[in-house]
């Protein structure tokens, strides 16, 4: 499990990122930072798109950039959506999770004190794996 201190490291990066959200059409900013077993930590927000389809989740930027700078042994995500409650990764970052972080802890954090805390595995049981 992560310090807190970690968490926190992770949890500033998510914030910032979500101040960068491309969202004008659902208005609705995710961020989100994962961090690699050597401790480096990359960052993502949700960027959408004119053809709703091609929109990307925070979950899957962060975790792609990740692995675009060769850090594919993810070991922690957190998401930050400036929302009361915390939510928690939609099923295609669930899949992507499973791909580069199984083992990975899942924090989902919020504008309120709340937080929901998981391992990746447990948010999507029986992912597909070829
Ligand atoms: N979104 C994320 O970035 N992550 C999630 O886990 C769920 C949804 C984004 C996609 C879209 O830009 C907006 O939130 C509303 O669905």
């Amino acid at each position: 499990m992560l310090s807190e201190s970690d968490v926190q490291t992770l949890a500033a990066a998510a914030k910032d990122a979500s101040g960068r959200a491309y969202c004008p059409y659902s208005h609705f900013p995710v961020g989100a930072a994962v961090r690699s077993r050597d401790g480096a930590v990359f960052a993502g927000c949700n960027v959408e798109n004119a053809s709703f389809g091609l929109t990307v989740c925070a979950e899957r930027n962060a975790i792609f950039s990740a692995v675009g700078a060769g850090a594919r042994d993810i070991v922690a995500l957190v998401v930050y959506t400036p929302t009361p409650s915390p939510v928690t990764p939609c099923g295609a970052c669930r899949q992507v999770l499973s791909e580069f972080a199984p083992d990975a802890d899942v924090i989902c954090l919020c504008a309120g004190a709340e937080r929901l805390t998981f391992r990746a595995t447990e948010l999507l049981p029986h992912g597909f794996a070829l």
